[in-house]
């Protein structure tokens, strides 16, 4: 594990960031041996773990020491290592393991200052970080406290319920006799050890007809983290639920009664409202009160379940300070141990059937004015679903093709997954297999399961041959039909194996470095993601790009490769619900590029559903409209009016605020900070803000934007979460906002709640265009590619101030080929909405690049509602240059 401080982005402070990463800690667990694991921590007697004294070390700001687990018949002791380290970086710890080297980039410095301030019989206290930090870690029973200014935040194994299944010879006992009719399934009786001990799940376990063999036996790790005096817990997506993560045990109503489960899996109509699994996983659970946050990042990628309970604390409702009087308990079990076009609209169904049904898909939707960047090939563009080919057929010429789209700057995007047809005369597996590339089953042998082609084997994406033998087949000369703007969609990739346990692959197949599927399988998709998106890197030498490449399954660290999107959802209002909590907890877990099936997956939407959903869909991070091959066709352009004028205004919002979108993408690749933002990460002193989970901030734009999400509904209550002053985006009315009160505001059909938060300047582009390519040099740009201009600007009284927003001299910036067409692109005008009577005047001041000259201004009294505000015309100073407005 790991502790330490931790400054968070933005307004966040006081942030203490646990990993808990567990080496061999790696084991399966099936229902039957879920509610085993679950009840062990009510059936222990005593405390099986204690941190033995003699053994402990500590050096460099890393604590070593053995813990003996006592086992059940007293007489035997198990030792398992421990190393706890402190880091710089202010996050700490536990363990070391193959997980690490994918998921986490950087910040392992060991804290060298950290030191031992006192040690008894008992225990001891490492002061670490800053002096403000402690742990104190108990020897027997073994558990750690991590305290700040001498309070408690997060305590390991304070309830006991920490659970390593060691290593373990198998020994054979008879079979027991099977009564007649008795089938080996979960529901049958567990047959006990002598013990009383069920082992009937530790060597073999049938389940849903498939055999998991685990040769290595039972390897489980399991650990109770107590967040103190925290009542609220976001994160470990993907789950369909609400942001802050309901309670698991118990039979109050609105509680689960299973875990949130972690096993990347392809799932079929998910359900609502669930702690069930889906494509992806991130193990990072934030708790947050008032003024303080903290964080677990469960490093291990096996299936892993998380319960969650909340409990009054008991007696001293002091002992807290002035904080929540609740706190949080978790219970983690684990079976073992930038971008440019990619943030336009994007269109896609299963599937456009031919190049000719592209190009009429393509100037469609330019005859209606509606504005998008991408047009994506399910799987049927290939021939017989073997990847790496175009249908010759249906794509007579997919060069020509992507020709059409390179006009408007459009690109392509076609669908590779990972699993590979087992078939005569196709040289893909015939190199598979001859390199010896592919995942092995536990003979060996390679794998072979179904999926969309039939018969099919999957790359190995572990092994690092097998990258560098991807790498190969993306290049132009080998994926013929393809240019440089054709990029990459990985889906299927939990792996989704159509007749495998779960739909997925059995937990005992052997990747390379002999790892067995159950220890990795939650990193497989990024592995995939990885191999592929090291592809489009290197698909030609010298080519500058950065590539796009949209996931399904992903992990902690997949964030670095492209996209995510939430699956297949479905065509329904509760769907359009779920999306913004689904969106929003991806956010807050490190993988903020995110979105959901615009229109619904399955199923047909009604033309208002559609229509709201376009809203929504406009403000994820990733808008991509799909639909299924059965549903029919959908395209916005299909749209009856006044619907098709409204999507089309939709996607035009998207397409002006893409500047503001760059700077939210910037600055969640710089420092983390999630691109759409829920209250509690902007608010994080305000409690009653916590748990709203149906609006979000776009980045630090200060735009609220609240999507309408229900049937019939024609207005939206908006939480507002602080005192500032809030103008309607549309009108700038001032609106009569309180905080931490709800504003009711109208929202007919046509009209999508966004409010502009007072204190916030943010970039826009107000020339409609065809695609973002388009917009290239229009005014108003902040980030591009390669160089980047990133301008604060400042409205103090009668003065607006651009500055380079990293204090950069103007003079290291070093003009590339960009930055010199950039030169004569201009601020042309600035809206100041509830500009001061001071702005009442004719005529301003620009002062820039060492000239002066004057503006134009049109200044518009408010009234009543109607807030005053000013125009000033014709600025024409350089966006990349300082300038000052002022007024004279
Ligand atoms: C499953 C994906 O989730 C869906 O988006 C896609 O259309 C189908 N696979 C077919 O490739």
């Amino acid at each position: 594990m790991w502790s330490s401080p931790r400054a968070m982005p933005s307004s966040w402070s006081n942030l203490v960031c646990l990993l808990v990463a567990f080496s061999y800690l790696f084991t399966p667990i099936p229902k039957s041996r879920l509610r085993r694991l679950r009840l062990r921590r009510r059936t222990h007697l005593g405390r099986p773990y204690a941190l033995h004294a003699d053994t402990i070390s500590f050096k460099d700001g890393q604590l070593q020491g053995t813990i003996l687990k006592s086992l059940d018949d007293g007489a035997e002791s198990v030792r398992l290592p421990l190393t706890v380290s402190f880091l710089a970086s202010g996050a700490a710890r536990e363990r070391y393991n193959e997980v690490e080297k994918l998921a986490i980039v950087g910040g392992t410095t060991l804290d060298k200052e950290a030191k031992v301030t006192s040690q008894d019989a008992h225990g001891l206290v490492v002061q670490y970080g800053a002096t403000q930090y402690e742990a104190h870690v108990k020897f027997d029973p073994f558990s750690v406290d991590f305290k700040r200014d001498g309070v408690s935040q997060v305590k390991f194994n304070d309830k006991g319920w920490l659970n390593v299944e060691h290593w373990r010879a198998k020994v054979d006992k008879p079979e027991p006799e099977k009564k007649e009719g008795e089938e080996n399934n979960e529901s049958a009786a567990p047959p006990e050890g002598d013990k009383g001990v069920d082992e009937s799940t530790w060597w073999d376990e049938t389940f849903g007809g498939n055999t998991d063999s685990k040769t290595r036996g039972p390897e489980s790790v399991a650990l109770d983290i107590t967040f103190s005096g925290y009542s609220h817990v976001f994160g470990i997506p993907s789950h369909a639920t609400s942001l802050s993560l309901k309670e698991t045990r118990g039979r109050e109503e609105g509680h689960y009664s299973e875990p949130y489960r972690m096993y990347n899996l392809d799932v079929f109509e998910y359900i609502l409202d669930s702690p069930m699994t889906l494509y992806g996983s991130i193990p990072l659970m934030h708790a947050h009160r008032k003024d303080s946050t903290v964080a677990v990042f469960w490093l291990n990628a096996a299936e892993t379940w998380v319960d969650v309970t909340k409990h009054k604390n008991a007696a001293n409702p002091n002992a807290l300070g002035a904080h929540d009087r609740t706190s949080t308990s978790t219970h983690w079990i684990s079976e073992s141990g930038l971008l440019d076009f990619a943030l336009g609209y994007h269109q896609c169904r299963w599937n456009y059937v031919s190049d000719d049904d592209v190009k009429d898909v393509n100037r469609k939707m330019d005859k209606a004015g509606m504005p998008y960047d991408v047009i994506w090939l399910d799987i049927e563009y290939t021939e017989e679903k073997k990847y790496f080919t175009f249908d010759k057929d249906m794509f007579v010429d997919p060069i020509g093709m992507g020709e059409t789209l390179d006009k408007e700057g459009r690109k392509l995007v076609t669908i590779i997954d990972p699993h590979i047809k087992n078939t005569n005369d196709y040289p893909v597996v015939a190199e598979l297999k001859d390199k010896d590339l592919a995942v092995k089953n536990k003979e060996a042998k390679i794998f072979d399961g179904w999926c969309w082609p039939g018969s099919s084997h999957w790359i190995d994406s572990f092994n690092p041959a097998a990258i560098d033998w991807w790498k190969s087949l993306f290049k132009y000369s080998s994926f013929l039909g393809t240019r440089e703007n054709t990029f990459v969609w990985n889906d299927m990739n939990e792996p989704s194996v159509f007749n495998g346990p779960e739909t997925t692959m059995p937990k005992d197949n052997l990747h390379h470095g002999d790892w067995e599927h159950r220890d990795v399988h939650n990193l497989m998709g990024m592995t995939f993601h990885n191999a592929t998106y090291q592809a489009l890197l290197s698909r030609k030498s010298g080519e500058l790009r950065r590539p796009f490449v949209l996931t399904r399954a992903f992990y902690a660290g997949s964030q670095r490769f492209g996209a995510m999107w939430t699956g297949d959802n479905q065509a329904s209002w509760e769907h359009l619900g779920a999306a913004v909590p689904m969106i929003l907890s991806q956010g807050i877990a490190g993988f903020p590029f995110a979105g959901a099936d615009v229109g619904g997956f399955f199923g047909n939407p009604d033309i208002d559903l559609q229509t709201r959903w376009y809203q929504s869909g406009a403000f994820y991070p990733f808008f991509r409209g799909h639909a299924h091959i059965d549903a029919r066709r959908r395209e916005p352009y299909l749209a009856p009016e006044p619907h098709k004028t409204i999507i089309a205004s939709a996607l035009r919002l998207r397409y002006s605020l893409l500047p503001a979108w760059y700077t939210a993408f910037f600055h969640a690749h710089r420092d983390g900070s999630p691109i759409v933002r829920p209250m509690y990460w902007t608010h994080p002193s305000e409690e009653a803000g916590f748990a709203v989970d149906d609006q979000l901030f776009v980045g630090s734009t200060g735009l609220l934007v609240k999507p309408v999400v229900e049937k019939d509904k024609v207005t939206a209550d908006i939480y507002i979460p602080d005192d500032e002053v809030y103008y309607d985006y549309f009108t700038y009315d001032t609106l009569p906002t309180k905080k931490a009160q709800t504003l009711t505001v109208d929202a007919p059909l046509e009209h999508i709640p966004i409010l502009m938060r007072g204190g916030h300047i943010f970039p826009r582009r107000d020339t409609p265009r065809r695609s973002s390519a388009l917009q290239r040099f229009d005014d108003y740009t902040l980030v591009i590619s390669g160089q980047y201009i990133y301008r604060r600007f400042a409205l103090e009284g009668d003065a607006i101030t651009s500055v380079d927003a990293e204090g950069r001299a103007a003079k290291s910036v070093r003009p590339g080929a960009w930055m010199k067409q950039m030169k004569d692109v201009a601020v042309d005008k600035i809206v100041i909405v509830g500009a001061p009577a001071s702005w009442d005047t004719k005529e301003v001041e620009v002062t820039s690049a060492g000239k002066t000259w004057t503006a134009p201004v049109k200044y518009v009294k408010g009234k009543g509602s109607k807030t005053s505000f000013a125009v000033v015309g014709r600025v024409g100073a350089a966006i990349g240059e300082d300038f000052t407005v002022k007024v004279l």
